[in-house]
């Protein structure tokens, strides 16, 4: 019942040539594969070009990370109201190298959540232990303190729009993956944590990707797992042909 959803993290990668060259494989394989959403998310400075490559396509257009306020002397940020005419229509929250390089607060991120809601923006709230964390056998506690936060104000009706990615520091770009049974555990407790903050029916709903390393040698496995929904994949969805293998996983 949770339709696939495979989304490439650009970061600060890409020139612009090799953005649009890479949006046009991109959406080649999303139309061959059209039970599942696809989402890609650039720098900023090219959204509004990424945009009109992807016009007609299936591909959604993401950007990676928002501000929390509408406009004002917020230099070097950028608001939902800015993100929106460009056409962009989902926006990674809380990921992992924003909190930890950068300073985001689990409190923060939630204020973020609420703006990208607020202007039609599908958010993807990212949650995520440390590798210090996971070693203390404190990982349920922290990604459960990021979901309520980032969800603090988020109704149960507004669920249907908000994605949560499961993204262990550990593994981001790291080339190590967590296991199938690492990241199932971990999705299936948060889902327990999404019942819990709403009901059973929200928590069967909400789609739950997987990020960390996913690549096209360990997707079908990782989305063989009932409760990975997808995957928010960084360093191998800037390669054209392996996006492309990520996007037509065997299931
Ligand atoms: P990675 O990044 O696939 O390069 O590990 C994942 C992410 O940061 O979303």
């Amino acid at each position: 019942m949770r339709r696939p959803f495979l989304a490439g993290n650009w970061k600060m990668n890409l020139d612009r040539r090799s953005a649009l060259d890479l949006v046009n494989q991109v959406r080649a394989a999303a139309d061959r594969r059209a039970d599942v959403d696809v989402a890609v998310f650039p720098s900023y400075v090219y959204l509004d070009e990424v945009a009109r490559a992807l016009a007609g396509s299936r591909v959604r257009l993401g950007a990676q990370d928002m501000c929390h306020e509408d406009s004002g002397a917020f230099t070097g940020a950028v608001s939902a109201a800015r993100l929106t005419p460009v056409g962009c229509e989902s926006d990674s929250l809380g990921h992992p190298a924003r909190r930890h390089g950068f300073g985001a607060r689990a409190q923060l991120v939630g204020a973020k959540v609420r703006k990208a809601l607020e202007a039609g923006i599908d958010p993807i709230l990212c949650v995520g232990e440390t590798i210090e964390e996971r070693e203390d056998g404190r990982t349920e506690e922290v990604v459960k303190r990021q979901l309520v936060a980032g969800l603090a104000s988020v109704s149960a009706a507004e669920m249907s729009k908000v994605t949560i990615a499961y993204e262990p520091v550990w593994a981001i770009g790291t080339g190590l993956t967590a296991t199938s049974e690492q990241a199932g555990a971990v999705h299936d407790y948060l889902r327990g944590v999404l019942a819990g903050l709403f009901d059973e029916a929200v928590a069967n709903a909400t789609r739950i990707q997987y990020g960390g390393s996913v690549k096209p040698s360990n997707v079908s496995e990782l989305m063989a797992v009932d409760s990975i929904d997808g995957a928010l994949v960084g360093g191998a969805s800037l390669d054209g042909d392996s996006f492309t293998a990520i996007i037509e996983f065997q299931n």
